[in-house]
């Protein structure tokens, strides 16, 4: 296995820039996922590693060499693919078998490599079986298969999960996941389903516009997004994002929502907002961050539920406050009916705030 070194990658079509100046490393062994909305640049970063298209401008490095120029085919990759192509008429043994067939290795190296990654993704039983005789996520596993025997210094995977449906995306999520921690393989997985994305990865490269946006374990992005767009991007339901104005009232630091409401803020939150360069801040809150109350509370602010969603385990409300949607969790024993008023009550450690203008999380000194 190898790392992989992107340095100010950038890929431009005409006068598009579709990759900008992504600085990235990805660990020996580590799994990093590349996230973002469609069309954010996801697959172009990782066509350029493969060298399936010609960078721009910048350097690709696999393990300890640069290989910008070099050819796709001795770039020491494999990639699987959302749709995975294999070969109908072949057996599932004769698929993982051709690239190696390709290479010309000998027969009895072959047989063992096939053997061995059948046994690693727990197909052997499958070996004699045609493509069209196995479910969607058998047919997953033979092409992650093909990539296995390659043993590659990195995997390349780019939504391989996207044609499956959700229950066998899930049961493949888990499968992969087990891959790469028994291979310990450098993997480098583009998905645009953030869930995918927190799941699986050691860290995300969250992308955005062909920026880099945030570059870290899941756990950092979801707790310290460093703007709002990270912030709405990654967990769901989306932290609400609500738009509010920083005062000075009796000379404690509060926010005021456009209904009129104030909330105090505790002194690290007061910090940060005092760094703002507009009296126009964003307030965030995750939905299980919020405490819904039926009765007015100190410190809560009134609102009125919008939509109740029950899913079972656990139910969603929505809010309408200051022009905003807020979702908040409740037990499913708490019912809440659509127009009833309710006051929510923020958790002051668990707030995020952002600048109004550039959008960016704001910072305590
Ligand atoms: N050959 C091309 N010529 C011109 N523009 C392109 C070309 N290939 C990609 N683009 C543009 O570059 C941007 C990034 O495309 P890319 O395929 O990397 O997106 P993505 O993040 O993989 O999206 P998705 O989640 O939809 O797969 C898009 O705006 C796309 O239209
Ligand atoms: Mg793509």
């Amino acid at each position: 296995m190898a790392h992989v070194v992107l340095t100010d990658l950038v890929k431009t079509y005409g006068n598009f820039k579709a990759v900008n100046d992504v600085t990235l490393t990805v660990g020996d062994g580590e799994f990093v996922a590349l996230v973002g909305p469609s069309g954010c640049g996801k697959t172009t970063t990782l066509n350029l590693i493969a060298g399936l298209i010609p960078i721009t401008s910048g350097e690709i490095a696999i393990g300890d060499r640069v290989v910008n120029d070099v050819d796709p085919k001795d770039r020491d990759i494999a990639m699987v693919f959302q749709n995975y192509a294999l070969y109908p008429q072949k057996s599932v043994y004769k698929n993982l078998a051709f690239p190696l067939q390709m290479r010309k290795l000998p027969r009895a190296e072959i047989d063992r490599k096939v053997k061995d990654a059948a046994r690693v993704l727990d197909m052997t039983h499958l070996l004699e079986r045609k493509p069209r005789e196995l479910s969607g996520g058998q047919q997953q596993r033979v092409a992650l298969g093909r990539a296995l025997v390659r043993d590659p210094a990195v995997f390349l995977m780019d939504e391989p999960l996207s044609n499956l449906d959700a229950k066998l995306r899930v049961q493949m999520r888990s499968e992969i996941k087990r891959f790469h921690q028994d291979l310990k393989a450098t993997i480098i997985y583009v998905t645009h389903d953030q869930l995918e994305a927190v799941t699986m990865a050691d860290r995300m490269a969250v992308m955005k516009g062909g920026f880099l946006q945030q570059y870290d374990s899941p756990a950092q992005v979801f707790a310290h997004p460093v703007n709002m767009f990270v912030a709405s991007f990654i967990g769901s339901p989306a932290m609400s994002l609500i738009p509010v104005e920083a005062r000075t009232v009796d000379g404690r630091a509060v926010l005021t929502g456009a209904e009129g409401w104030t909330m105090a803020l505790s002194p690290l939150n007061a910090r940060k907002v005092r760094n703002s360069t507009t009296k126009k801040v964003v307030l965030g809150a995750r939905h299980s961050t919020i405490k819904l109350h039926r009765n007015a509370m100190p410190d809560a602010i009134p609102a009125k539920a919008y939509t109740v969603e029950p899913t079972g385990d656990v139910t969603f409300v929505q809010a309408l406050l200051s022009g905003a949607t807020v979702n908040i969790s409740v037990p499913p024993n708490v019912v809440v009916q659509p127009d009833e008023p309710i006051w929510l009550e923020f958790d002051q450690e668990r707030l995020h705030l952002f600048d109004g203008e550039t959008e960016i999380a704001l910072m305590a000194d």
